[in-house]
């Protein structure tokens, strides 16, 4: 049923995911949940590792973009696939270094790192800053200089690329608030400005243009303009760029209205990159920058479905109707955020004709909590399992406790094994952070 064959349709007509049956996972763990597939997690890391060595011979690094989804679990996987990993938190450090993923092999970003980020970084030993201000800049080489060290860093660039994406979710605009822009000239003076700090060693340039993109033109314009940029940087200020961090957003199926990418197709994307980068920084004689990409949609998002049970069905008459579920805007806050659309199915009912168009609400109070709108299912009857397709990314990541709702479980499966990454909340851990102060008591 997807590109990497993982999800299958079994002998009972159920949903298979992993080798392990949707409905058996749903009794066994309970509802909402977070199935992850590793074999497909697996493949895409080993299909940008290969393509960058093919393409690229190998000179570069592909970061886990762990935003995406970021559980001990994933990092242990990044790691034993050899590849490195992008944070953009404290959290997401800590949780990285805590399944003893290599420091050296982390890239940290965020547009407004607090002091105390920075410092855990640096003490950490991460292996690049992304610096997105000169604040940052000021406050990481007053620290390096205090701790005696040096610290490798990157700016983050505006190319100005306006990709084709939602509003929310396109970061190379001209108005964005990441990097400095090159059109603008700011990109040349915060390069000047690092380059006068003596606790940063200025490793090179990132830029990221945006998330759910499939035109492959917008990440060429994007390298294209990157590798013009370092070849001017050298020319006006006698500094060569030696690293190129491109960034992630490569798009995912989540309905027909999307492509569907095979691997080869993702490959084609970096190699893309690669020879652009390659090319251009020959004819501009410059050295060919060891390259970093930073995808994470691409390889968490299909691998992941979300599982719930069928509640009420309200069926206002010549209107809609409304299948409610177990879940809702606190695990999955995408529909709330970027009006997303998903691909829903019936768990136990994969073969049974769709009769209907629904909506899925979840169990929140308000009426935009909704998971999907206007999806072809079967009948529906309070209990049936639903599956929500491609969930794997950007959603156990922005899930909340709004109405004190518990951010479910995350199940690991592989060839019909199944293991909790992630344990459901239990109402303890809602009260664990609450303190009622003396006077109310
Ligand atoms: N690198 C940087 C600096 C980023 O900001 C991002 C995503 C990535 C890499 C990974 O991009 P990807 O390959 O996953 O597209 N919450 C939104 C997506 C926000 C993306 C933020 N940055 C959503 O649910 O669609």
């Amino acid at each position: 049923m997807n590109q990497r064959n993982t999800l299958k349709i079994n002998s009972e007509g159920h949903l298979e995911i992993g080798g392990c049956d949707a409905e058996e996972l749903a009794r066994r763990f309970g509802t909402p949940l977070y199935v992850f597939d590793e074999a497909y997690i697996r493949e895409m890391m080993r299909t940008y590792k290969k393509s960058l060595e093919e393409n690229y011979g190998g000179y570069g690094v592909v970061l886990y973009a762990s935003k995406a989804f970021s559980c001990k679990a994933i990092y242990k996987i990044a790691r034993s696939e050899g590849i490195g990993a992008d944070v953009v938190s404290g959290g997401e450090l800590y949780t990285a270094l805590s399944a003893g993923f290599p420091a050296d092999r982390i890239c940290m970003h965020g547009n407004n790192k607090t002091p105390d980020e920075l410092n855990y970084a640096v003490d950490s030993g991460v292996g690049v800053i992304v610096v997105d201000s000169e604040l940052e800049a000021d406050r990481l080489d007053a620290l390096c200089e205090k701790k005696g060290v040096k610290q490798s860093v990157l700016i983050r660039i505006n190319p100005g690329v306006e990709a084709h994406t939602h509003a929310y979710v396109q970061t190379a605009t001209p108005d964005s608030k990441f990097g400095f822009s090159i059109a603008n000239g700011t990109a040349k003076e915060m390069t000047a400005y690092v380059l006068g700090k003596r606790h940063l060693v200025l490793k090179g340039f990132h830029c990221h243009i945006g998330s759910q993109i499939f035109e492959k033109q917008s990440f060429v314009i994007a390298a294209e303009k990157m590798t013009d940029f370092i070849a001017k940087i050298k020319a006006e200020c006698g500094f060569e760029a030696g690293m190129l961090n491109i960034g992630g957003g490569f798009g995912i199926y989540y309905t027909d209205e999307d492509p569907k990418l095979a691997c080869s197709d993702y490959a084609g994307y970096l190699k893309a990159l690669c020879d652009t980068v390659s090319d251009r920084a020959e004819k501009l004689g410059i050295a060919k920058p060891f390259l970093a990409i930073e995808p994470g949609r691409s390889i968490v998002g299909e691998a992941g479905v979300t599982l719930y049970t069928a509640g009420a069905v309200k069926n206002i008459p010549g209107i809609k109707t409304y299948i409610a579920v177990d879940g809702g805007m606190f695990e999955n806050p995408r529909y709330a955020l970027y009006q997303s659309k998903y691909t829903v199915v019936a768990a136990g009912k994969m073969n049974a004709p769709c009769t209907q168009k629904a909506t899925i609400a979840g169990k929140c109070c308000e009426s935009g909590d909704i998971i999907a709108v206007n999806v072809a299912l079967p009948e529906i009857e309070s209990g049936d399992v639903l599956a929500v397709l491609s969930t794997g990314a950007y959603n156990y990541s922005m899930a909340s406790n709004y109405n004190r709702n518990f951010v479910p479980a995350a199940v690991l499966v592989r060839d019909g094994n199944a293991d909790v990454i992630i344990k459901k909340q239990t109402y303890e851990d809602l009260v664990r952070n609450d303190v009622v102060p003396q006077r109310l008591k």
